[in-house]
């Protein structure tokens, strides 16, 4: 699930005169990605491991969204859709305690990945954006998040737009051989 949702009530959340939070945060992010002195804090992945980000995109823009690499306000503009989550209804933070180590954050990721499962097992999709963690003071003012916790990532969740060709992209996977070393007995 890559790029799009339709709303579960979104309809009914946005014409209440109580803003839930995320339409809230969905405002700030975009407010902040739009300011052009506010570069997103991602740090860049190390050289051998840029081209799965690079390969990702070009996927996504290119192949799922048929933006070409020359077409920069068309990328941007389908790089802000980061920031409202793509129109799904339902906005997730996922965050750590800052004072847990590297293999905590293997608890994390379980966890998100146990949340992932139970979502499309219920028939509702979703799409882990680490975009979002570019702008971690926003998301920390608007819901209220302690300093001591790292932002690692947002998650969109919400049923998917089924008419859009991105949502239909089966992303690239590394063969076994390249991740897993088996030893003989
Ligand atoms: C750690 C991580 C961060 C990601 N960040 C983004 C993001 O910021 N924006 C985005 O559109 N997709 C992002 N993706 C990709 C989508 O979440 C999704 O995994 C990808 O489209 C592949 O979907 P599939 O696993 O269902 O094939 C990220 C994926 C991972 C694993």
């Amino acid at each position: 699930m890559v790029g799009a949702f339709v709303g579960l009530s979104y309809a009914l959340a946005s014409t209440h005169p109580l803003r839930p939070p995320a339409d809230r945060l969905k405002r700030a992010l975009l407010a902040a990605a739009n300011s052009s002195d506010a570069e997103p804090a991602i740090p860049p992945l190390p050289e051998a491991f840029a081209h799965f980000r690079s390969e990702l995109g070009e996927e996504v823009f290119g192949v799922g969204l048929g933006i070409a690499r020359s077409d920069t306000q068309a990328r941007r503009a389908a790089n802000l859709r980061n920031y409202d989550f793509f129109s799904a209804p339902v906005a997730v933070i996922v965050s750590m305690d800052r004072k847990l180590a590297s293999v905590d954050a293997m608890t994390v990721g379980m966890y998100l990945q146990t949340f992932l499962l139970a979502l499309t097992e219920s028939g509702v999709a979703s799409c882990v954006e680490v975009s979002v963690a570019g702008y971690p003071e926003v998301i920390r003012k608007e819901l209220g998040i302690a300093e001591n916790m790292d932002i690692l990532c947002g998650v969109a969740v919400g049923y998917e737009d089924d008419t859009m060709k991105v949502n239909h992209l089966r992303t690239m996977r590394s063969a076994v051989e390249e991740t897993t070393v088996l030893l003989n007995a």
